[in-house]
């Protein structure tokens, strides 16, 4: 069907559980994150059975490109490796800013294209958060 070319901002239904799970323990992203706990099977069940409603996922031709969540307002987010580069980052964010208007982004400062990212679409640096290496 035409309409399956259109990426689309989809609810994170049981079926994408899954993929969001692997995405998120992909060591290929593993930089990005703030927090690197791997994540098992049963954890990622407790999770999104109280958080699902928090995330959404972009599908394309019927394949999952990338998921985004917003909890308390604040945003994670990640783009599978294979369709990096392509402007879904910056789709699901404007998607989700319909949704959650006030969403802020955390950020480490040596993620470049995050940072790069979220100015591209008009966030500004606010505050900067200084921690322990402990
Ligand atoms: C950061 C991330 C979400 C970007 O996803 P993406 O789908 O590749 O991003 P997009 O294609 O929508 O790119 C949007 C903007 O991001 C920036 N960007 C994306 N890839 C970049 C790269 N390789 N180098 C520099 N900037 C980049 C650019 O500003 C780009 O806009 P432009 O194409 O107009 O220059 C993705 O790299 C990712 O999943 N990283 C690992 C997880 C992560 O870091 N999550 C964020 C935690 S806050």
């Amino acid at each position: 069907m035409e309409n399956d070319y259109i990426m689309k901002l989809v609810n994170c239904s049981q079926e994408y559980w899954e993929f969001v799970r692997r995405l998120r323990n992909d060591e290929r992203v593993a930089d990005g994150f703030i927090e690197t706990e791997k994540i098992t099977k049963s954890m990622q069940i407790n999770y999104m059975r109280n958080q699902a409603q928090n995330y959404r996922v972009a599908i394309l031709n019927g394949s999952a490109l990338g998921y985004v969540g917003v909890i308390d307002d604040d945003f994670r987010i990640c783009t599978h490796p294979d369709f990096q580069g392509k402007g879904v980052a910056k789709f699901m964010i404007n998607e989700s800013l319909k949704i959650w208007p006030n969403a802020f982004a955390r950020v480490k400062i040596s993620n470049v294209k995050s940072l790069k990212l979220f100015k591209t679409l008009g966030f500004k640096e606010k505050y900067i958060i200084l921690t322990r290496d402990i």
